[in-house]
């Protein structure tokens, strides 16, 4: 029987999405719509099985297809081992979203070579890792029209502190400054593949990253001065941003960042003068 159906077509069906650090926060949220927009989406977890297989079954439940793949996105082998699985499994690769990160957080003098190389690591060098992986796919698979105008989307999961200077976060700060740069050059480079790399740069949203800043009233409203539109961001206000840049509804836009923030960027410290 025709499907009588008027749901128009989810706006990623047939598209293979990878989404780093997919086990919790952030990249949690983002797996679930892409996959509600119709991906089949990789859900890769470094420790966390448990949840990975929570997320890859909340996924199935609700129609969509995910696996969970384990691998430390610092870790060269792993990554390339990682990508062999899913493209093994469905094909090819469409959307990657560079999402694992970590905070080591310690004051500037205090500040461990092993606090800086393992932010640096998993947050830079994962990115590179996994979209040197995901551009090498795209290259040689090229543009698929009946899947996307582009040949493959990356986006990499940012901060308000690519720009803002954050004290007690050293390592953290320079590896968002590092991942715009990154960022920004694939962009330039890639684009003559036909494909497309942005970035989100969330603010504070509630997350275990930051769960100090937001858990108890006293924190939440010390937060909140930092945030204009006075409130802390949902996941969910990154995931929908996600869809959207892993669509071709912003098939012409490459090498941006969208800041998620609530304002965090506008020096809310000038709201009464200056
Ligand atoms: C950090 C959070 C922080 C937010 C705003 C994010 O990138 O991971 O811990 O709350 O930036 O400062």
């Amino acid at each position: 029987m025709p499907s009588t159906s008027t749901q128009p077509t989810p706006i990623l069906t047939g598209q293979r999405a990878l989404v780093t650090g997919a086990n919790s926060g952030i990249g949690k949220a983002v797996a679930q719509a892409l996959a509600a927009a119709g991906a089949a989406v990789a859900i890769n977890y470094v420790a966390s099985e448990k949840d990975a297989r929570q997320v890859v079954e909340e996924i199935q439940a609700n129609g969509g297809t995910a696996m969970a793949l384990n691998a430390d996105v610092s870790m060269e082998e792993q990554v390339r081992e990682m990508f062999a699985s899913m493209i093994s499994a469905w094909g090819s690769i469409d959307i990657l979203v560079n999402n694992a990160g970590l905070q080591r957080d310690a004051a500037f003098q205090e500040m461990t070579l092993d606090q800086w190389n393992k932010v640096l690591s998993v947050n830079l060098t994962g990115q590179f890792l996994c979209a040197r992986e995901a551009a090498r796919e795209f290259i040689r698979r090229g543009v698929v029209p009946e899947l996307s105008a582009a040949a493959g989307k990356i986006i990499c999961m940012s901060s308000v502190h690519q720009a803002i200077p954050w004290a007690r976060h050293a390592n953290y700060a320079a590896s968002k400054g590092g991942v715009m740069m990154l960022m920004q050059t694939m962009a330039q480079e890639l684009a003559q593949y036909h494909i497309r790399a942005n970035s989100i740069a969330p603010g504070a949203i509630k997350t275990p990253i930051n769960q100090s800043a937001w858990q108890t009233p006293e924190a939440e409203r010390e937060l909140l001065k930092l945030i204009p539109y006075n409130r802390v961001g949902e996941t969910t206000d990154i995931a929908r941003a996600a869809v959207w840049l892993a669509s071709d509804q912003s098939d012409y836009m490459t090498g941006a960042t969208l800041f998620i923030d609530g304002g965090m960027m506008l020096y809310p410290g000038f709201r009464t003068g200056g």
